[in-house]
């Protein structure tokens, strides 16, 4: 690194001269003592507003806004209809997209199908601990309320407070600017498992800034009756570390509290979904194993003039292999993308393999109920497909998971299958029994075909949507606005796609 600066600098020396070279390095100085000084962007408590933070550091803030290029909609029901058998009964069997950039984290949480069509601050489907990974707004109001208070109530009741996209105040201190872990249950996570925030390297930080939210969670339910005699339903966002990492420790920990997140309307099978065990996944890799953290490959340098500075563009890092990849390793741009090219295939054939027979393991077992089986009957093959169902999502789950973890995620997917198939096999069995030989499922092989099989109203769900749309989040913006929560200008080149909106 040093040499290419000493070549820089002579190279520079001799095309502009002297002169320009002297007031550039006085340009660095300042920079420099600029960015010792760490300006304080909030003395006290949170600053959520990112165009703020962006008046003491612009290029930060410059980079950071680049997410807002990653705007592309790929609904993933479309893509991969079985996944609306597998989660037939739950929010996510609506709808389901790919993840994309930070900045649209707020729009795409309030346009899901999955959030409903909530009327007022007590209506809707989901909790309150729904926004917990979209926004520091989260972080202020858990600041200004605690925890518990945030954690009280429906989602809707937050719709004019959770205004600004994943940012600054998500990752950094207001105060000093250092990284921060400040979401409470990451740290009641690594506790759970022995680990204490003061025994973290600044590398560690590098890793945990995303795990407050890259992680897999469950809501942890408690209900209390308030002083108005109303009962008061509080859902804390915890991971279920205890055991560790590994697929088959959380599904243990999960097995050992009866927990479930649905149950499967076909099959009757109590589902565990996982949601995005980025950095569990990630730990198990060679990467992780050799000493990188998220921000290595998804957050690099980046030289602009005199100043070297963290790109905040989180995105793909193949799009940027020179800065990622070849600070470690030799081999040219294209080899890399084909390595990763041919990991994502090998992923794609086993999920493939895996969730076809998963969804005919619940559409089987249908049929065993419709034609009499019992619940004694049924047990052992449910808690099949429940954990067949469990290790597929949760090595897939993790968009990345076949990159930075891929024998563990190809390991998993391989149990998985062979879990659905021991079900289909006790079922065929059961079916036998009572009477009936050669059952094939029904087609789910596109989205249309898929939603037809399982008891769901798409087209009211996205017309209710809609109304909502114009209605209660117009209002949720205004009062945002005139708190002075929201800046409408940060919203500018924001365009509103959604799986639905044909756009
Ligand atoms: C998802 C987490 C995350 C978000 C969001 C984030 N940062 Fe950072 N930021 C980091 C990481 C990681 C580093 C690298 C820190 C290190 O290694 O010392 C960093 C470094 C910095 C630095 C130190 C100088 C540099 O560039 O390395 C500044 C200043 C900074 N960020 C400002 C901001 C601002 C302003 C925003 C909002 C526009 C922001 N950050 C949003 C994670 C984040
Ligand atoms: C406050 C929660 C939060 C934090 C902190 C966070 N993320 Fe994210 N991240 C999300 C959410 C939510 C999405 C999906 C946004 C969407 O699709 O609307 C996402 C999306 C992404 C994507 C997909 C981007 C794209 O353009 O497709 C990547 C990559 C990513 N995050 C990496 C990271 C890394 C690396 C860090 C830490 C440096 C980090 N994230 C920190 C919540 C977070
Ligand atoms: C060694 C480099 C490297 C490290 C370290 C790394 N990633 Fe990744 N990450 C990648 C690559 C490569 C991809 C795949 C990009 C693609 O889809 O082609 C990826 C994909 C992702 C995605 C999916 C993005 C999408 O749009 O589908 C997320 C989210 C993500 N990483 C988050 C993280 C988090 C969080 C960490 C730390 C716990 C991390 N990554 C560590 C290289 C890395
Ligand atoms: C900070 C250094 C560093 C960066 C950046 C980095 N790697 Fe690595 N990579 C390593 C190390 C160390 C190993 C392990 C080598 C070993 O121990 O044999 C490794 C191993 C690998 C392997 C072989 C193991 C496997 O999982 O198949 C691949 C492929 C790979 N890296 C691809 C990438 C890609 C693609 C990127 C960019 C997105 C990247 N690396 C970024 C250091 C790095």
């Amino acid at each position: 690194m040093k040499k290419s600066y000493a070549v820089l600098g002579i190279s520079l020396a001799a095309i502009v001269g002297m002169g320009v070279l002297a007031g550039s390095i006085k340009g660095k100085e300042e920079e420099r003592q600029a960015i010792n000084q760490s300006p304080v962007v909030k003395e006290k408590g949170i600053e959520a507003k990112n165009e703020v933070w962006g008046q003491y550091f612009p290029r930060e803030y410059n980079s950071w806004k680049l997410t807002k290029k990653s705007d592309n909609i790929n609904d993933l029901l479309k893509a991969k209809p079985q996944l609306i058998i597998l989660w037939a009964g739950y929010g996510f069997a609506k709808d389901y997209n790919a993840p994309r950039g930070h900045f649209y984290a707020v729009q795409d949480v309030t346009n899901t199908l999955r959030t409903g069509a909530p009327t007022g601050p007590t209506d809707g489907p989901q909790p309150a601990a729904c926004w917990s990974c979209k926004s520091p707004d989260v972080l202020r109001l858990i600041d200004e309320k605690g925890e518990k208070d945030y954690f009280t109530g429906k989602w809707a009741r937050w719709g004019n407070e959770v205004v600004n996209p994943i940012g600054c105040g998500d990752c950094h201190d207001s105060k000093t600017a250092n990284l921060k872990v400040s979401r409470p249950w990451l740290i009641r996570g690594l506790e759970s498992m022995g680990k204490k925030m003061s025994d973290m390297t600044h590398q560690d930080m590098r890793s945990l800034v995303c795990a407050q939210c890259h992680s897999e969670y469950y809501f942890d339910t408690t209900k209390e009756t308030g002083p108005d005699g109303a009962e008061k339903i509080t859902n804390t966002v915890t991971f279920p570390w205890k055991n560790g990492f590994k697929g088959e420790e959380v599904e243990a920990y999960y097995d050992s509290i009866n927990f479930k997140d649905f149950t499967n309307p076909l099959s009757k099978a109590p589902i565990l979904k996982a949601q995005h065990p980025e950095y569990e996944t990630f730990a198990s890799g060679i990467h992780f194993q050799r000493g990188l953290a998220c921000a290595d490959c998804h957050m690099p340098y980046k030289q602009e003039g005199a100043v070297k500075y963290t790109d905040h563009n989180i995105g793909n890092p193949l799009d940027n292999v020179a800065s990622t990849c070849l600070t470690c390793h030799q081999e040219s741009e294209a080899e890399f993308k084909r390595v990763v090219a041919v990991k994502l295939e090998r992923k794609e054939e086993l999920q493939k393999i895996a969730m076809d027979t998963l969804a005919k393991a619940h559409l089987e077992a249908k049929k065993a109920w419709d034609s009499g089986a019992t619940e004694e009957e049924m047990k052992a093959a449910l808690q099949d497909i429940r954990h067949g169902q469990w290790r597929w999502d949760y090595s897939i789950a993790s968009h990345g998971a076949f990159f930075h973890a891929p024998e563990e995620t190809l390991r998993l997917l391989a149990q998985a299958n062979e879990l659905g198939q021991e079900a289909r096999i006790k079922i065929a069995a059961i079916l036998a029994k009572h009477g009936v030989i050669g059952y094939e499922a029904p087609d789910f092989s596109t989205k249309e075909k898929a939603l037809a099989l399982i008891p769901i109203d798409l087209a009211k769900e996205i017309t209710a949507k809609q109304q909502f749309q114009n209605g209660l989040l117009q209002q949720w913006q205004k009062e945002a606005i005139d708190k002075g929560l929201l800046n409408p200008q940060s919203r500018e080149g924001m365009s509103n796609k959604s799986s639905y909106s044909g756009n």
